[in-house]
């Protein structure tokens, strides 16, 4: 559907302003897709992509919508002098155990500008193009993950989700959690990358922030792009599989030895899927009690994680990065909060300010006492009144942060009694996380 969408005319219009040219790539276009590849990967200072590997690159962005602005007048015009692709994708937001509830949401990624082009509002321009683009194309949200945090929050974005890296001191940790009772094993990574989404997509259900993943990432995942393989020797493979034989998780882990010291390896988990507590126990029980490891690290986790309650001492688990990861964008006010379930019952009107004109107003959100939301743009009375920017809209989405402390920090505008409320209908008993970068 996203591939039929016109490029923004007002942003075609802004950029043809400054001499350049916006326009949408032809996924069937092996030449031009290699050239916005190449700019794509100069963007983020990564090594140049001989053609080989740039077309297979361009295997991830066959779902996606591929934008470049053009320098006519550039030593090399083929090569786009900025990037942005987007696609829809199905974000999850806090729901049930029995019904998972999931938003679509206008995905964005591959935002460069080349440095010889910075600073002349042609990133605005791609921005803007891709918030009007999702409105026109029905979406109630965008997302993105961000190199920059200070960028984002001027066109409507805020942080919705946290994750943490940590590290556990496998020699103070000691295993206290319940003993799984199904069984780890060793998988070939081609095998297990065959089941892979099938466990991600059923583990994903639980955890609002998730996205979707796709065929290429799970290859780099798994080392079996031309780019990853060589690196990807060392990975190693282990699946759960419960008492019944069901894959239940997997994680997958590189091992690096201490020159001086060939019993304390350290561990690094690139992933690790679970879909039942089970899973997620026996395999972190696996991990901790490796032999010859005295440290196992893991990113993009949880800012609270259940493993933390299973090993007997606390501190051998120091969480060595909490940081903002999945920022959202609502677009529709009465669309993005009818999209998960809440965990009281009340009602909140939300008066919206939003400088780009897309969610403005007051809205009235109820819920009732199975926690299932209506939504309307209305004057109509309600328990709690909330005044705020669109962006602080995304950051309580999916319960990430409550409104008392928003509230504390100034982001919005409510009587503690307000923002209570707030606090008690968007609870989350799972925080939002989101476990890759896109
Ligand atoms: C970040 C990047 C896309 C900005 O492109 P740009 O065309 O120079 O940005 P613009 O001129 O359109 O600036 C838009 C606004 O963002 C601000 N901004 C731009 N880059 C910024 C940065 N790195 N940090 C903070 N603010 C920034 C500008 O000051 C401007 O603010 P204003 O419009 O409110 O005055 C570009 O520098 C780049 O490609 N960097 C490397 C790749 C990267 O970090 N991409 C972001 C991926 S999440």
């Amino acid at each position: 559907m996203h591939h039929s969408l016109p490029l923004d005319p007002t942003s075609a219009a802004a950029i043809a302003d400054t001499g350049l040219r916006y326009a949408l790539v032809d996924p069937g276009d092996e030449t031009g897709g290699v050239a916005w590849v190449r700019a794509d990967v100069r963007g983020f200072h990564a090594d140049d992509v001989d053609h080989k590997d740039a077309l297979d690159y361009l295997r991830a962005f066959t779902e996606r919508r591929m934008i470049g602005v053009y320098d006519d007048a550039a030593a090399s015009p083929e090569i786009p002098v900025a990037t942005v692709s987007s696609w829809v994708t199905s974000l999850t937001t806090p729901g049930t155990p029995e019904q998972t509830q999931t938003v679509d949401a206008w995905a964005i990624s591959s935002v460069t500008v080349s440095p010889t082009h910075r600073r002349r509002g042609i990133a605005r321009a791609l921005l803007e193009g891709e918030l009007r683009t999702a409105v026109a194309g029905g979406l109630p949200l965008a997302a993105l993950t961000v190199s920059e945090a200070t960028i984002y929050r001027r066109f409507g974005f805020a942080c919705a989700a946290l994750v943490a890296d940590m590290t556990i001191d496998t020699r103070r940790a000691k295993w206290t959690g319940p003993a799984a009772r199904g069984r780890v094993q060793f998988v070939e990574r081609a095998t297990l990358r065959a089941q892979a989404d099938d466990i991600e997509r059923r583990a994903r259900r639980g955890i609002p922030g998730e996205v979707d993943r796709w065929g290429r990432r799970w290859d780099e995942f798994f080392g079996l792009t031309p780019d990853t393989e060589k690196e990807s020797k060392g990975l190693r493979a282990v699946r759960y599989d419960d008492e019944n034989g069901e894959p239940q998780g997997f994680a997958l882990y590189k091992l690096k030895g201490d020159d001086n010291d060939f019993s304390a390896h350290t561990v690094t988990v690139t992933e690790f899927v679970a879909v039942t507590d089970d899973a997620y126990a026996g395999l972190w029980r696996y991990l901790l009690e490796l032999d010859l490891v005295t440290e196992v690290r893991a990113s993009l986790r949880s800012v609270d994680e259940p493993l933390r309650w299973m090993i007997a001492d606390a501190r051998a688990l120091r969480e060595t990065l909490v940081s903002d990861h999945l920022w959202l964008r609502v677009l529709d006010v009465p669309a993005t909060l009818t999209a998960r379930r809440y965990a009281a019952a009340g009602s909140v009107a939300f008066t919206v300010t939003d400088d780009l004109g897309f969610a403005a107003g007051r809205f009235v959100l109820s819920t009732d006492a199975t926690g299932s939301p209506t939504c309307t743009r209305s004057d109509a009375p309600a328990d709690a009144e909330v005044h705020l920017n669109v962006a602080e809209v995304g950051a309580l989405l999916l319960g990430g942060v409550s409104a008392t402390t928003l509230r504390a920090a100034g982001r919005l505008t409510a009587t503690r009694d307000a923002a209570t409320l707030v606090d008690r209908l968007f609870h989350s008993p799972v925080p939002p996380r989101l476990g890759i970068w896109f």
